[in-house]
């Protein structure tokens, strides 16, 4: 196992404790399938932060399914507020060192390695995503799986060119609302499912 530390975070709702890799530890690539994964779970990424400071509005007892989690931040601050929370990443590592930031903070939540694009994934009734469309395919893929999983998709941006590529292909299954957030330049934009 790589070499961790734990970092402290203030939120609306408290502090959260997280696991993460040291500075400076060499973290390797996961291997999922034939491909190998770049490890940008390890990153506190600011669309993290932001996202994580917004769900402190999810109300308790809301079924929540975080996409692509890294560190888990936003799954953990989620639990903090009282939502059954299943936090996801397709990284094995990642999802390890989510677990155990959740038994740090004692909160209590479920994590597994699994892909966004996973038939396994439960449909629940919000879905988080934080700085997932910084590829083509995660677009793609984002866009078919989504209206499945949740009424209510919270995503943060930090300006990606692909977010506007994302969020104009959504206009029509989502109708969305932006939001600017605390960290510089990063947007939270919230969907929701058109009914007709
Ligand atoms: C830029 S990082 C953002 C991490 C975290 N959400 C944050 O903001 O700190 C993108 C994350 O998406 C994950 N990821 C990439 N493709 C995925 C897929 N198909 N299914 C699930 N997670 C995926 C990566 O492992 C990584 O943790």
């Amino acid at each position: 196992m790589i070499e961790v530390v734990r970092e402290s975070l203030t939120l609306p709702g408290g502090e959260i404790v997280v696991v993460r890799p040291a500075p400076g530890a060499e973290v390797p690539f996961d291997e999922v399938g034939d491909e190998l994964l770049p490890p940008y779970w390890a990153e506190l990424w600011p669309s993290g932060i932001a996202l994580a400071q917004a769900v402190r509005a999810v109300p308790a007892g809301t079924r929540v399914l975080e996409l692509g989690c890294g560190l888990g931040l936003p799954a953990l601050a989620a639990a903090r507020a009282g939502a059954e929370v299943l936090a996801t990443d397709l990284s094995t590592t990642a999802i390890t060192l989510v677990r155990r930031s959740a038994a740090l903070n004692g909160l209590p939540l479920r994590a597994e390695a699994l892909s966004w694009t996973d038939p396994a994934l439960p449909a629940v009734d919000l879905v988080l995503g934080a700085d997932l469309l910084y590829g083509h395919r995660n677009v793609v893929e984002l866009l078919e799986v989504l209206p499945r999983l949740a009424p209510q998709v919270w995503l943060t941006d930090p300006g990606r060119p692909l977010a506007a590529e994302f969020l104009a292909a959504a206009r029509t299954t989502w109708t969305a609302i932006r939001r600017p957030t605390t960290q510089d330049g990063v947007a939270l934009h919230r969907l929701t499912r058109r009914t007709t």
